[in-house]
């Protein structure tokens, strides 16, 4: 699979290592608008061809799939081009700016009969894996409950970087620079995350957005600090349980931690992202009445970029497809519309698909 990185940010580095580890892909080109930031990162990954536009490299026309790591308002204007030229998608989350934008997005590339695939990256959590597989096993029995949190703490320290006078993290702060605040950012993989381990969709939610007062000002340059850092969601699944959903980056002592617990009628499932593997522990059977954990042993599962090289060239999509992360947008576009009133909203039943 000869694959070409479409922005070459932060994230990118990711794709090109990962992309890199793998036998058959050779990345044979970058796109960037930033001719600095392309130079360096194709020098840095021994990348042969630069295009500082993606026309460029469409009509240059050697390559059969891209990585789409563009901010997340660009993910739209980039990929559809890349379907209309016959390439395989591989796309960051979240998949668009709204559910309009992203149900475009997976029609064409099924119209196209394209390979498109979402890196909602938490699915690399072999944890979760393992979750998803002893759920619908009937290990706990039918799910009644569930509580999922995504805890970050990046407004309130340094570690990641200065983020109240660089420019570069716009993208997840500010409404007009294309940001959806921690609910586009982080919420869509919290929401992925239940929803993968539940087996079930979304049938309705509630949610409460906050928008806190972030720095001196809440200005960098011309954009306002004006998206939402934490959210607060009640939700129902097609399958009847109920659940809270929550995430914030004023999460103090969190760095990054993704945690679930799902209650069903014969036991109870707790998953992290915590290490290489994340953590998973049930109780079920004879452990019920004592309300006793125990460890599951975890091994290695295959992640996204592996994934997506292996549907490019078995020409079988894989999960998480663009259809499944449109529906997700979806609920994000809700949860945005029942903030207003802080009312409950019905997610339409077309689009309540379950991935596999
Ligand atoms: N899956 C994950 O866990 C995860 C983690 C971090 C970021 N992300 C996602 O990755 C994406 C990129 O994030 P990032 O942190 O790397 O951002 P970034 O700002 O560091 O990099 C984005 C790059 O895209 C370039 N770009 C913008 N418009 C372009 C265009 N029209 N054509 C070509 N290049 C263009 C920018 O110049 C920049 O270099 C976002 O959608 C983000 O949500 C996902």
């Amino acid at each position: 699979m000869r694959l070409v990185i479409v922005g070459t940010g932060g994230m990118a580095n990711s794709h090109a290592r990962k992309f890199g580890e793998l036998d058959g892909v050779d990345i044979v080109g970058g796109v960037d608008r930033s001719e600095d930031r392309l130079s360096a990162f194709c020098d840095e990954h021994n990348i042969p061809n630069r295009f500082t536009s993606l026309e460029e490299a469409i009509a240059w026309g050697e390559f059969d799939a891209v990585a789409n790591v563009t901010p997340d308002a660009v993910h739209h204007p980039t990929t559809m081009p890349l379907l209309t030229a016959g390439k395989h998608v591989f796309c960051e989350k979240p998949l668009a700016s709204n559910y309009a934008d992203a149900n475009e997005m997976a029609t064409a590339a099924e119209q196209g009969g394209l390979i498109n695939m979402v890196n909602l990256s938490y699915r690399d959590v072999s944890a979760l894996q393992k979750a998803h597989e002893l759920i619908a096993a009937g290990e706990i029995g039918e799910v009644r409950h569930f509580e999922a949190s995504y805890l970050q703490s990046w407004l309130t320290q340094p570690a990641w970087g200065h983020w109240d006078k660089e420019d570069r993290w716009l993208w997840r702060l500010s409404e007009e620079h294309g940001s959806l605040g921690v609910l586009g950012d982080v919420g869509i993989h919290i929401l992925d995350f239940a929803g993968f381990a539940i087996g079930a969709s979304y049938q309705s939610i509630s949610c409460n957005l906050k928008t806190f007062d972030k720095a001196p000002g809440n200005q960098i340059g011309d954009y306002k600090l004006d998206a939402n850092d934490s959210f607060t969601m009640m939700a129902e699944t097609s399958s009847g349980a109920i659940g809270v959903v929550h995430a914030s980056r004023f999460a103090s002592g969190h760095m990054n931690d993704l945690h679930l617990q799902v209650h069903g009628t014969k036991g109870g499932i707790k998953v992290t992202n915590t290490g290489d593997l994340g953590e998973l522990f049930v109780c079920s059977g004879t452990n019920l009445e004592k309300a006793e954990w125990q460890q599951v042993e975890l091994a290695p599962t295959p992640n996204n970029y592996r994934k997506f090289a292996e549907a490019v060239m078995s020409a079988v999509n894989g999960h998480p497809t663009f259809r499944h992360a449109a529906n997700l947008q979806q609920v994000l576009d809700l949860a945005v519309e029942s903030n207003k009133d802080k009312g409950r909203r019905d997610i339409p039943k077309s689009t309540q698909l379950q991935d596999a």
